[in-house]
């Protein structure tokens, strides 16, 4: 089976099931600075799960870009992506169990749409825990679909699934796939790898709370995530999705370029083509990024430079990325047209991340290895140095130590770089773990601000003036907007003295659902380049500002503060960004 019959079918079972269709939200999230990446389907959808009104209705599915850090280790393995896609669909407060788990196993098992053997399939569920019941439940609506209870396994952790540390979550039902050739056994076991985890239905009932403990939420919701890479493995019978058309066009480009096969050097060459996938995306994703030393342009470096060197491992000569981003944005642009919308910047800026790289690469090679040949362990010190000097991430000092069997002070390195105060890594790390969608009373606020400000901005400076980004904490907002020149000090005042003013008019917020021409029409202010559904909602601020967003705002803009401009500065050329804050 090819990659898009997959992708079609998913969507065509889950739309004749009355699911609506929605767009991949973007792979950085949008207003919730708590997380660096959508790393699932269910993550722009949190306001929804916790009780919010959807536009599109109770029942959704998608593909989502999704990427995650945590498993960079195993890239190369036979199940491991940094960038996959994930097929979902959502009950929000809508069916349940029932029809949730019935739906999985049809679309699996019949002839009509995957027609897995069910002998290859296995399930799991919670097994419970001192607050939350052992899934009988679901165990039993498996069994009455005539899967043997051999094949159910009641799992701890693993079965109660949560994005992050706080936020919805739930116990889960988990479907895994026989990859091997051979005949699968009769019980199943959670410690053979060769059985795949495909998909991951769970049950979202509970939101964790900041000092950890559930509370139910207002509805039940079910949230479903399938790994596209990984059941397109099992259904073409292939051993990874390395070796699916998913990947096989760049592997093939790999292979040519450093003259080796793909046998002879297979994780170098996944790990390559995977990097390189993940990083086209970031760079052409509505909210595209840029490599840089902070947050998500610090991961997009790491993956851009991880594939430079491991492309000189195997020696191929010479620029390379290109070559390989061409063949990725090729194969992909059809289900993401933001792929090909932004192909010179892209292409652009590979080829000056690889020239930059290139061009110190061998240099730090020759410095690490004196390095290495002085000590068992590489200080901080010099960790540090490997990284000002010749751009060297320090996971690719330390992966490069453990080749020798040396160690690498990581503290030391962290102590140097806080010193420096040029990346505070630490902080960034903590946002890999940290939770949810934050729709606390102070994000909340700021993002109304981020609102009179988009609106400011526009009757203050220039007309043209469009969103380019946003990104709301607790403490602040940034909002990235083109316009050509430094803002001078007189600018900033009066984009002030404007919020400031509209906030003092007392407005109203007010949400209505439209469909997406007609918000277009009525002339509210979408994000450039964003993707959109058919039916979207709009927020207005009296008749101050219109915009097409998913909230949550507050009543009144009385609700607000003092607003005040904390910095001003260019993020790109053309691209200005401000930070500020409600006192
Ligand atoms: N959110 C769950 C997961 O990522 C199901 O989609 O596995």
């Amino acid at each position: 089976m090819k990659a898009k019959e997959l992708k079609k079918k998913y969507l065509d079972f889950f739309k004749q099931h009355g699911h609506k269709l929605i767009p991949s939200a973007s792979l950085i999230p949008v207003n919730d600075s708590s997380v660096l990446f959508n790393t699932a389907g269910m993550q722009p959808l949190v306001p929804f799960l916790i009780g919010q009104k959807h536009p599109q209705g109770k029942r959704l599915t998608n593909v989502q870009k999704c990427l995650r850090t945590v498993d960079f280790e195993n890239i190369g393995d036979d199940t491991h992506h940094t960038f996959f896609q994930m097929l979902g669909n959502w009950s929000l407060g809508d069916y349940f169990k029932k029809e949730s788990i019935t739906w999985s196993f049809e679309f699996l098992t019949d002839k009509k749409w995957l027609n897995l053997p069910i002998d290859k399939l296995a399930f799991t569920v919670y097994q419970g825990d001192k607050v939350v019941p052992k899934d009988e439940e679901s165990a039993e609506i498996w069994r009455s679909l005539g899967v043997s209870k051999d094949r159910i396994a009641y799992l701890g952790k693993d079965n109660f699934w949560s994005a992050g540390e706080k936020g919805p979550c739930g116990p889960s039902t988990e479907i895994f796939y026989w990859k091997s050739k051979s005949k699968a056994p009769k019980v199943f076991d959670a410690n053979d790898n060769n059985w795949v985890e495909i998909w991951n239905n769970v049950f979202m009932i509970y939101n964790r709370k900041e000092d950890e403990t559930l509370e139910p939420l207002k509805q039940k919701n079910v949230d479903t995530g399938m790994g596209y890479e990984r059941t397109l493995a099992a259904l073409t019978g292939e051993q990874s999705a390395y070796e699916t058309d998913l990947f096989l066009p760049s592997i093939k480009k790999i292979e040519e370029l450093s003259k080796k096969t793909y046998a002879s050097e297979k994780k170098n060459m996944r790990i390559i083509a995977d990097h390189l996938r993940a990083a086209v995306f970031l760079l052409g994703d509505q909210s595209g990024i840029v490599p840089s030393n902070v947050d998500q342009g610090y991961v997009l470096r790491r993956l851009i430079r991880k594939a430079i060197r491991l492309g000189k491992l195997i020696e191929i000569g010479g620029c390379f990325t290109v070559q390989i981003a061409e063949i990725v944005v090729k194969e992909y642009k059809s289900s993401y047209p933001e792929l090909h919308q932004n192909y010179v910047k892209i292409l652009s800026e590979l080829e000056k991340e690889e020239h930059k790289f290139n061009y110190t690469l061998e240099q730090g090679l020759k410095e690490f290895d004196k390095i290495a040949a002085q000590s068992k362990i590489i200080s901080g010190k010099e960790a540090f140095l490997l990284f000002q000097s010749y751009g060297f991430p320090l996971e690719m000092t330390q992966e490069l130590a453990a080749e020798k069997n040396i160690k690498v002070d990581a503290v030391g390195f962290k102590k140097e770089f806080e010193h420096h105060q040029e990346l505070s890594r630490v902080g960034a790390e903590q946002k890999f773990k940290g939770g949810l969608s934050d729709a606390s009373a102070e994000t909340t606020k700021l993002h109304t601000a981020t609102h009179i400000l988009n609106e400011a901005l526009r009757k203050v400076l220039k007309k043209d003036i469009k969103q380019r980004g946003s990104n709301i904490t607790a403490e602040r907002l940034r909002f990235d907007f083109n316009f050509d020149h430094k803002l001078t000090d007189e600018e900033i005042k009066k984009v002030e003295t404007e919020v400031n003013q509209i906030i003092k008019l007392k407005l109203n917020i007010k949400r209505e659902e439209m469909p997406l021409h007609q918000a277009l029409k009525s002339g509210a202010q979408a994000e450039f380049g964003a993707k959109y559904p058919e039916k979207v909602s709009v927020y207005s601020i009296g008749d101050y500002s219109k915009e097409i967003c998913m909230g949550p705002h507050v009543q009144n803009t009385s609700e607000l503060g003092k607003f005040k401009i904390t910095k001003e500065e260019a993020v790109a050329a053309g691209i200005r960004r401000i930070k500020a804050v409600l006192e």
